[in-house]
């Protein structure tokens, strides 16, 4: 087959897609697979329409990429590719509307919602703590906590700079433990403890080597594990994802509750990424794990 791998492309984590990109094209090649590798630009459906892969291997992130509108070019191109549909992704990108479908499944969501970011810089629109961030960004671009009453709003989101939207997400701040879980085929993985050193698990701590820790499984009590999981099927099937997703949770482990923060429908796929790591805690290596998507793409 020829796979084209698409990477790259023109959201703020055009770099992490690079990586995840060149590490799955790196695997279809190990496989056997004829490989393209394409950097999405705008003349994407040109570009497809003279190459004619058999199948695209999506592996952007963010907007444009993850959001349902390279989805929507594939669809129309009639271009078998990997990962969920422009319905689901469009719905995973957006956590507001992400939340409200979440919520009617009866997946346990943070409070908060939708503030306009002049509201937000100027005062605290909730008790602190409490989380702000960009409503349609991945990778912890545009995320600040506001710890207490001494700490200002964060002002950036004022900035020219802030390019993520007139309204942001304010969510209350849940203390206690950053948990991953990814969702392969419908059915939950394992459940990732995050360490890190850093405020939160954030771009830096994400990508940058030793960045974070990670432990397999979560430190947790059993019945929180098991809900872990099932919140991530949950989530997956209620927003209609395909493929492979990765949801990320936090766990207030003094006060045993756990929430949902999103769903990941292009979960990362570079050397410091997490479901990678979760597949081969269950014996499923880089080249499986990559084959099995790339195969999911035409079932
Ligand atoms: N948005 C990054 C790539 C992730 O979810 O892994
Ligand atoms: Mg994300």
């Amino acid at each position: 087959h020829h796979v084209a791998v698409l990477m790259g492309g023109l959201s703020s984590e055009r770099e992490v897609s690079l990586v995840s990109g060149r590490e799955c094209a790196d695997a279809l090649e190990r496989l056997g697979a004829k490989v393209s590798r394409i950097d999405a630009g705008r003349d994407l459906a040109q570009v497809l329409s003279a190459l004619k892969p058999d199948v695209c291997f999506n592996a952007l992130h963010g907007a444009w990429g993850e959001d349902g509108c390279v989805q929507g070019v594939l669809e129309t191109l009639a271009i078998p590719y990997t990962h969920s549909g422009v319905l689901a992704s469009a719905l995973a990108m957006d956590k507001a509307k992400a939340k409200a479908v979440l919520a009617a499944a009866g997946v346990p969501v943070p409070g908060g919602g939708l503030y306009n970011r002049y509201d937000v810089a100027r005062e605290h629109v909730m008790a602190p703590p409490y989380v702000v961030k960009a409503n349609a960004e991945g990778s912890s671009v545009g995320v600040f906590i506001v710890r207490d009453r001494a700490n200002r709003p964060p002002q950036e989101i004022l900035e020219p700079s802030w390019t993520y939207g007139e309204q942001v997400m304010v969510e209350p701040f849940i203390r206690g433990m950053e948990l991953a879980v990814g969702v392969m085929d419908g059915k939950a993985m394992e459940v990732t403890e995050i360490l890190t050193e850093r405020e939160f698990y954030d771009y830096e701590a994400k990508y940058a080597e030793g960045g974070s820790k990670h432990i397999v499984p979560a430190r947790m009590p059993a019945h929180a594990l098991e809900k872990a999981k099932e919140y991530s099927e949950r989530a997956h099937a209620a927003l209609g994802c395909r493929g492979v997703t990765r949801s990320d949770l936090r766990y207030d482990d003094i006060n045993d509750i756990l929430v949902l923060l999103e769903v990941n429908t292009q979960p990362g796929m570079t050397p410091t990424s997490l479901v990678p790591e979760q597949a081969a805690a269950q014996g499923v290596d880089f080249d499986r794990l990559v084959l099995w998507i790339t195969e999911d793409a035409y079932a």
